[in-house]
């Protein structure tokens, strides 16, 4: 711990005492980083609600990296926190910073942080944050803790990022009244969802709304198959369709194409957007967001120093930075299965 003091002063009164304690009082900055999700101020808010708890004074860091290097961080407030728990995005702000990856640049926010005496830092953010405060740490042996969130789950080492929930929410209600529609007009509906190179989005929510069609890039598909299939379900009656398809397929605009070229239905795309990211959080993001709070915290002061807390077959643990970022993500075996069928 470079600027931690200990001082002993055996002459002071009691008031002095408590005072000068108050003054040594550990202080840790809670950031977020990187594409916002909903959870992060949940998040937020129990870590700096938890530091009190635990004795140590909570800073705020506002827009990310960026804020890191600018020295915007701040004491976190009673006023801030109170109307942070229903709030989507991430109120403190957030940024993808390029200048962080240069020593200068990091230089700087170690600067920031020593003027203030700030020796820990829990940042909730995806993999490319917690590389940038790995380098961080190997540079000025400040610790942290990572919290993961984005709405893709596509980190290694956790089944859950936060934010997840809040998304699938927002799709599986989108879709639900697409499906109003389309069953008004006897219509093929092609939903884009979000995720990058993650079909977990698309997945999860095209067996949650009763999809006839997924495309993701973890499986296979083939189209000729999937027409067999669909014209079958439309010779017993089907009157509409609905096909999600993960952003990272690129298969949005064919897929209509095809539904209408082959299936001579009206067919229509949906690019649902940035609306996935938005929105207030749902209730298993917040209780989600305090547990992943806890544990970041508990294991800094148990001395962990540059590790991310992880969600693994129902219990948290903390993984390192390597078992995070040198591990390609692999989505669920089991919704990979249960999807195969909707790819064919
Ligand atoms: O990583 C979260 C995410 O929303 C992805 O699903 C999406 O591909 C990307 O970010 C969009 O990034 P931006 O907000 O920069 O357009």
């Amino acid at each position: 711990m470079p600027f931690r003091t200990r001082i002993t002063r055996w002459d002071l009164s009691l008031e002095e005492s408590v005072l000068s304690l108050a003054v040594l009082r550990e202080k840790v900055a809670i950031m977020t980083s990187g594409g916002d999700a909903a959870g992060m101020n949940p998040a937020v808010k129990s870590t700096a609600d938890y530091a009190l708890k635990l004795g140590m004074e909570p800073y705020l860091v506002k827009w990310g990296l960026r804020g890191l290097i600018e020295g915007w961080i701040e004491p976190a407030t009673d006023a801030f926190l109170s109307d942070l728990i229903h709030r989507g995005g991430t109120a403190l702000g957030s940024s993808r910073s390029k200048r962080f990856f240069e020593y200068e640049f990091r230089k700087q926010a170690y600067e920031n942080l020593e003027r203030l005496g700030i020796g820990k830092l829990v940042i909730i953010g995806g993999d490319g944050s917690f590389n940038a405060l790995n380098q961080f740490y190997e540079d000025f042996k400040v610790p942290f803790a990572g919290i993961p969130a984005t709405i893709d789950n596509d980190i290694s080492g956790t089944d859950y990022c936060l934010g997840v929930d809040t998304a699938l929410n927002m799709i599986r209600s989108s879709v639900d009244s697409i499906r109003d529609t389309a069953s008004s007009f006897s219509r093929a509906f092609v939903i884009e969802t979000m995720g990058r190179d993650c079909g977990y989005l698309a997945m999860t929510s095209a067996l949650a709304t009763d999809a006839e069609v997924c495309l993701v890039p973890e499986i296979e598909y083939d189209l000729d198959c999937i027409g067999k299939r669909l014209r079958a379900q439309r010779d017993a009656g089907k009157q509409y369709l609905l096909g999600i398809v993960a952003e990272g397929t690129g298969m949005g605009e064919t897929l209509t194409r095809w539904m209408s070229d082959a299936l001579g239905m009206d067919a229509r795309l949906t690019v649902l957007g940035h609306v996935q990211r938005g929105g207030s959080p749902t209730v298993y993001d917040r209780i989600m967001a305090f547990k992943f709070a806890g544990a970041a915290l508990d294991n800094l002061q148990a001395g962990e120093k540059n590790k991310v807390v992880v969600f693994k077959d129902g219990a948290f643990g903390m993984a390192s930075i390597n078992e995070i970022t040198d591990t390609k993500h692999e989505s669920d075996p089991a919704l990979i299965k249960l999807c195969r069928g909707l790819s064919c």
